[in-house]
């Protein structure tokens, strides 16, 4: 289960991705803009003021993030529905897929029969995290794989959930698109708040949802109890706030 209240802790750290995303879709007015795995809607509310007379969807699979999305201000349709069972109707001509696609694993094959369906001049944008080699989450995997709940935490990301901003540019370009394809390295400013730790906070909204799904609330409160003390040391909390790098992949494929 995602929790909107969780994950919008920090949603200016956040939703700034989503916009450099956006910034370097070239389409001028499109008729349908689809956000896939919109969450609470919040980045994809902002889609109608860049393309005002464009019909705005957004789609995600967990009924609390719709549920919230649902309460967004504006004309944006948002439905209940998963990246796997999508497929481009003739209207629509951007797609874009923030922080999502790292948690469908069959999201690169869906990307390929994708392009062959949307229409000459469409856009397919998305950005993906690119960190499952930081501190943060070698440690998570570390205390997964060393605790009595080493055989419940088997549905963590690994490094594998994801490609190289040239995998996937070969892989568009293979299919006749343009692509633009990039990777940044943000540095979030976490400030630190009484009770957990900073780094700890970021990751309950998403890399540790599994965990919390997979085991008992005593379970999870021990790993976490756990885990708590080695983000300390490798994110050290320095005049109340610590630095988290995060580097995100981006993707621009114009059809
Ligand atoms: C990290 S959040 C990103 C939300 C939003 N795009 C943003 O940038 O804030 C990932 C979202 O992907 C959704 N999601 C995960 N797997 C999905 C799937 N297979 N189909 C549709 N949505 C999915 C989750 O429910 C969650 O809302």
């Amino acid at each position: 289960m995602w929790d909107p209240g969780t994950y919008l802790k920090f949603a200016d750290e956040r939703s700034r991705p989503f916009h450099d995303l956006v910034a370097r879709i070239g389409a001028a007015a499109p008729r349908t803009v689809v956000d896939l795995g919109c969450g609470p809607g919040d980045q994809t509310v902002t889609l109608a003021a860049r393309w005002p007379s464009a019909r705005i969807v957004g789609i995600d699979s967990s009924p609390e993030m719709i549920s919230r999305a649902l309460e967004s201000p504006g004309d944006v349709s948002f439905s209940v529905g998963a990246v796997e069972e999508w497929k481009p109707s003739s209207d629509v001509d951007v797609v874009i897929s923030n922080a999502t696609l790292q948690w469908v694993p069959t999201h690169r094959e869906l990307l390929s029969e994708w392009i062959p369906l949307l229409n000459a001049d469409a856009w397919l944008a998305f950005q993906v995290p690119g960190n499952f080699d930081s501190p943060s989450h070698v440690l998570m995997h570390e205390v997964a794989a060393s605790g009595p709940w080493s055989g419940q935490l088997t549905g963590l990301r690994g490094s594998g959930a994801v490609d190289t901003p040239s995998a996937y540019a070969t892989r568009l370009m293979d299919l006749g698109c343009v692509v633009d394809a990039w990777e940044t390295t943000y540095l979030h400013v976490l400030p630190a708040v009484e009770g957990e730790h900073p780094v700890l906070r970021w990751m309950s909204g998403t890399a540790l949802r599994p965990a919390r799904q997979a085991l008992s609330p005593s379970d999870y409160a021990a790993f976490v109890a756990a885990l708590e003390p080695r983000l300390a040391e490798a994110y050290p909390v320095v005049d109340g706030r610590t630095l988290l790098p995060f580097r995100r992949v981006f993707v621009v494929a114009h059809r």
